[in-house]
């Protein structure tokens, strides 16, 4: 079961985004990070959920999309995340967050995947811009964003050829292919 999420559990980027995710949702889905582990117990993650489309355009023109596929811009409207979980650092509790956003945003992903949707994390981001949009105060470090939807692309696992490429790619048919390293090239001893 684990194994299945975490195979389903890729970077999708282009969403039904018609299909909408409730704020009560997001909730759920940030009570999995609540719930998980944090250096020290310190727990400085704080959440800023956007599930309505007026909330969600202040949000996607400050994001960055997939570097590696230099001609594609990012999802056209129609196809655009329904909700976000922008993932904050309270600098008044902790200055870093250490892993924390990584675990956190694992638990999140790996919830959405369970619940038929999927999402991309989004460490590209215009942070002061974004801020200022949201109105978020400066005690708030913008650390990533969190894009979700339904996943409206096909995303297949590759093994890294022997030129060892490790970029994505989109084929002719819009599938996008994510290259992943061998188990034996991961294990060093
Ligand atoms: C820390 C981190 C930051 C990322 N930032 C971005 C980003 O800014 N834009 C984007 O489109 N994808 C971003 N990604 C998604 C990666 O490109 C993606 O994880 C990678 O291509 C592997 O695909 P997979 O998640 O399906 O295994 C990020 C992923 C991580 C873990």
């Amino acid at each position: 079961m684990l194994d299945e999420l975490i195979r389903r559990n890729r970077s999708y980027r282009r969403f039904h985004q018609e299909v909408s995710i409730s704020c009560e949702t997001l909730r759920e889905l940030v009570d999995l990070a609540r719930l998980s582990a944090s250096g020290a117990n310190r727990q400085p993650l704080k959440y800023f959920l956007s599930c309505d489309p007026q909330r969600n355009a202040l949000i996607f023109p400050h994001l960055a999309w997939a570097g590696y596929l230099s001609d594609w811009p990012g999802p056209v409207e129609g196809e655009r995340p329904s909700a976000y979980i922008l993932i904050l650092c309270d600098t008044q509790i902790s200055k870093s967050a250490g892993i924390d956003h990584g675990i956190a945003s694992q638990s999140i992903l790996l919830g959405a995947a369970e619940k038929g949707l999927g999402g991309c994390i989004i460490a590209s981001v215009q942070r002061d811009a974004l801020r200022q949009a949201l109105g978020i105060d400066s005690r708030y470090e913008i650390l990533h964003v969190l894009a979700l939807g339904r996943p409206k692309e096909t995303v297949i696992i590759e093994p890294v050829g022997p030129e060892g490429d490790i970029k994505y790619w989109r084929d002719a048919e819009g599938v996008h292919h994510v290259p992943k390293r061998s188990l034996d090239e991961l294990i060093i001893g």
